[in-house]
């Protein structure tokens, strides 16, 4: 199957979240299973194309933006240490400048930098001559490729047999911005934007909505987040749309790539482990802890964090119970991660009150984000929502127990460990307060001390969320899409 799959971001190239890394792992499966698929993401400004071997195509797309056109070049290059091909949308006045969407404000204008990587897809695949099977797009970023593909492209013979399957990785982002800019460079006109239309939400346009609703398919990247968000809860203002097309939605549980998250061959470990050679992570752990400057607390049991600091993640939670711990040494606690300011500020303020018992990186490491995952004993990931969450899973790899709310895709993966039957591979709670998080966290504490650690962990360890499973998954997604065209 020819598959185009267009994104914002893909790892290691361009990476904020989860979103890089499932675009990445998807497409490494497909072409392992004998697809065709090709990655389109915009050419950043940071991303180094000479170091990473991209060459230029010699292409020059013609862009139709509203009634002109502009125009781009085109790079190819491979996904870093695979065989997968990955084109670079090069555009100097929409993608050369520092930032993907832009931070900590947006930048003004990444309507129009959605818009045109969408039309530019099309533009991409003719210049290529890759006829897709499927235009695979992520999130709200790309979503207007579903539209284009059935308003304008379906017409054209090139396209005429291509489906569109758009994924949610994640609700709570919809892409709200005044209509007119995108009505106009879409080239659909204001005719086409009227209260109900499947451009307009309350006034303005919402992305998202006109994903979900010209896609053939819609999936998003769990089974529990796939319900979840058919209610007003988890639904963002968005229920309706998705029960809408609710015969057309399907939750697929992401994968990981164990190529690059296995303890065993990591290269960004100091010391790599796996399930028969538990002494050496603990050693692993002593080494971290010294590294920063903690010693004589290899004993405690070492907390980590690893994730946006934005409010979905649960810091509050975090914030209303670390003291309580920290104060009278019962865990040593490490955070890799960055976001909402006032987040930051405060794991700022923990590692200048508790020096010796606190490590704090604000920033963005991945390589000391793998160094964590191996080092710590529990993982936090007390999540408001969670669509899928990939940090539970490489942390079970690691031997690493998570401690999650029990939502989303976290509820998908993670099972409580029952000491009497030995069974369970991390600590779960439902309701989002302190204090049974509280309780979750003095359960895993009961654990960490006793004789079932290693089984825990060993669970953990054995757990299979290899992404094959899930690239196989999106096939017959795929499958199912093109019955429709
Ligand atoms: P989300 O996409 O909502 O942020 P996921 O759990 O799906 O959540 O994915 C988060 C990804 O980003 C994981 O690969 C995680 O290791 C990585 N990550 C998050 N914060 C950081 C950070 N500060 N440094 C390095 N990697 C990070
Ligand atoms: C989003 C979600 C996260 C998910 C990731 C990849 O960023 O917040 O839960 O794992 O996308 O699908």
């Amino acid at each position: 199957m020819n598959i185009l799959s267009v994104a914002f971001e893909v790892a290691p190239l361009a990476k904020s979240g989860g979103l890089a890394d499932v675009v990445a792992s998807l497409a490494i499966e497909w072409k392992k299973q004998g697809h065709t698929p090709i990655i389109l993401i915009p050419k950043f400004y940071f991303i180094d194309a000479d170091k990473l071997g991209f060459k230029p195509t010699g292409l020059t797309l013609v862009v139709p933006m509203g009634y002109w056109n502009e125009y781009a070049t085109l790079l190819k290059g491979k996904l870093p240490n695979t065989d997968v091909d990955v084109y670079l949308l090069e555009h100097n006045g929409y993608y050369g400048r520092d930032g993907i969407y832009g931070a900590p404000s947006e930048f003004g204008d990444n309507d129009r930098r959605f818009i045109f990587l969408a039309r530019a897809a099309f533009e991409a695949a003719k210049a290529l001559k890759f006829k897709p099977d499927v235009i695979h797009s992520h999130d709200y970023h790309t979503a207007f490729t579903m539209p284009l593909l059935k308003i304008y492209h379906r017409k054209d013979p090139f396209f005429a047999k291509t489906a569109g399957v758009f994924t949610i990785h994640n609700l709570a982002y919809q892409g709200r911005f005044a209509p007119q800019p995108t009505m106009e460079y879409t080239g659909f006109g204001m005719e086409q934007f009227y209260p109900g239309s499947w451009f307009e939400y309350y006034g303005g346009t919402n992305y998202m909505k006109t994903g979900i609703m010209f896609a053939d398919k819609v999936t998003t990247v769990s089974p529990t987040y796939s319900r979840e968000i058919r209610s007003p809860y988890f639904g963002e203002g968005l229920h309706d749309v998705l029960n809408a097309r609710g015969g057309d939605l399907v939750g697929i549980l992401n994968g990981i790539d164990y190529a690059e998250w296995n303890p065993k061959t990591d290269k960004k470990l100091p010391i790599n482990y796996d399930a028969n050679t538990l002494d050496k992570k603990k050693k692993l752990k002593s080494k971290f802890l010294a590294e920063h400057g903690i010693t004589g607390k290899d004993h405690l049991p070492l907390i980590g964090i690893i994730s946006r600091l934005t409010e979905q993640k649960g810091i509050d939670l975090i914030i209303n119970v670390l003291e309580d711990y920290l104060w009278n040494d019962r865990f040593v606690f490490a955070l890799i991660g960055s976001g909402e300011a006032h987040y930051q500020n405060y794991f700022n303020y923990i590692k200048h009150k508790y020096p010796n018992s606190s490590i704090v990186y604000i920033g963005y490491n991945e390589a000391l984000s793998h160094y964590l995952y191996g080092a710590s004993d529990f993982l936090l990931i007390p999540s408001r929502f969670e669509p899928c969450g990939l940090t539970q899973m490489y942390a079970m790899k690691y031997g690493t127990l998570p401690l999650v709310r029990a939502t989303g895709g976290l509820s998908d993966t993670v099972r409580e460990f029952i000491p009497s039957e030995k069974q369970g591979n991390g600590f779960v709670f439902w309701n989002y307060n302190a204090g049974d998080f509280q309780f979750a966290l003095n359960r895993s504490a009961t654990i960490y001390y006793s004789s079932d650690m290693d089984i825990a962990r060993n669970n953990a360890m054995a757990e299979d969320f290899s992404s094959n499973k899930c690239a196989e998954k999106y096939i017959e997604c795929f499958k199912w899409a093109l019955e429709k065209v």
